[in-house]
């Protein structure tokens, strides 16, 4: 007869010992598993007499029962102490301070775009938003610029193939149509700025293919050309901190709006350098105007009941002309040394209580 309790003895020593969850499982296939010493000595109860089996018989279940629960303990005890490890490996000290080097920067145009946001999210805008792929219709057709209109050949489009209806898909050329998209989704009263991206076939110091604007479109009863003023005025201190600016209405065509205006602020270059709020000179920073009646019209509005008003800027533009950026190619580079130092950082979020920029 084989000496159980000492064979119960080295199993549980061996337990103990066992340092890592492979090792105690290589340790209960040896001892309960099918071919293991204590699977052995069952299987010797097969020939035993009655009455040894039954002395010898429940000492074995003992032994083999108090088998499972040591290594069912040890293995609790391992996965417990291996989960304090990593838990102490991987600890953060929340009190220090953040490594802000290692995010990379937030791109002066998106930084813009959250200035943008939140200075209109003040004045009880939200932010809307349409596709880049457009159709023609709220392209062109429903902002009242007809087929052979000469401001759609001015847009210089980049169009997809023809359709077999004769239609074509192209890449907006402004935030424009994101007004129409409002209006037949929206009911009045609409408070809305569209920032995005838009597209034209144009290159030079001071044009990309791709580029930047935001909308603004507000639809309500009993809006008028003020409202349009005191509205850009207000963004427009805001958005250059300053307590006072010049702003002039110079009369424009825009077929969308009636009637159509560009907004120049003063400004001086006096020096070489740019001054924005005082000078001699004159900047223009987008164009804007009254909603025309036809572009109310194709968004199922009644023109005798809302009016509206409608305004777009360069948003690049205004990035340019905020952080002193005279060169508007390096901005779609993706050059790391430009974006190191023009970047901002990603956690000082733009707030109006805590300052833009
Ligand atoms: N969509 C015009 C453009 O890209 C800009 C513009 C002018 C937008 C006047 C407006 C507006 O909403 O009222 O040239």
């Amino acid at each position: 007869m084989t000496d159980a309790s000492q064979l119960k003895t080295d199993i549980e020593a061996d337990i103990a010992a066992a340092q890592t969850l492979d090792a105690l499982e290589a340790i209960r296939v040896a001892a309960i598993g099918k071919k293991g010493s204590v699977s052995a000595l069952m299987k010797t109860l097969g020939k035993m007499s009655p009455e040894e089996r039954q002395v010898e018989g429940p000492k074995l279940n003992a032994l083999k029962r108090d088998i499972t629960d040591a290594v069912a303990a040890r293995k609790s005890a391992l996965e417990e102490a291996a989960l304090e490890a990593q838990l102490a490996a991987e600890q953060v000290d929340v009190t220090l301070p953040v490594q802000t080097q290692d995010f990379g920067t937030i791109h002066p145009v998106s930084q813009v775009m959250d200035e943008l946001s939140e200075i209109f999210a003040d004045m009880g805008f939200a932010v809307a938003e349409g596709p880049e792929i457009e159709d023609e219709f709220h392209n062109f057709d429903a902002l009242n610029i007809p087929a052979h209109h000469p401001a759609r050949a001015m847009h210089d489009t980049f169009y997809f193939p023809e359709k077999e209806d004769g239609s074509r898909m192209l890449l907006r050329t402004h935030t424009s149509p994101v007004q129409i998209r409002t209006m037949l989704s929206q009911e009045p009263p609409i408070r809305i700025i569209a920032p995005g991206k838009t597209y034209r076939s144009d290159s030079d110091a001071t044009h990309t293919p791709m580029f930047h604007q935001v909308e603004g479109l507000v639809i309500e009863e009993g809006i008028h050309m003020g409202h349009l003023k005191g509205c850009l005025e207000a963004f427009v201190k805001a958005f250059f901190q300053l307590d006072s600016i010049d702003m002039r209405f110079r009369a424009s065509f825009f077929p969308f709006t009636e009637p159509s205006a560009e907004v120049d602020i003063r400004c001086s270059f006096e020096g070489g350098t740019l001054t924005i709020g005082e000078g001699e000179d004159w900047l223009e920073i987008g164009g804007c105007g009254m909603v025309h009646p036809r572009v109310m019209t194709a968004c199922n509005l009644d023109p005798e009941r809302y009016q509206g008003f409608a305004f777009g800027c360069g948003i690049d533009r205004l990035a340019m002309l905020k952080y002193g950026m005279t060169d508007l190619r390096p901005f779609f580079d993706g050059d790391q040394r430009w974006l190191k130092h023009y970047g901002f950082s990603p956690l000082a979020v733009p707030t109006l209580a805590g300052g833009l920029s």
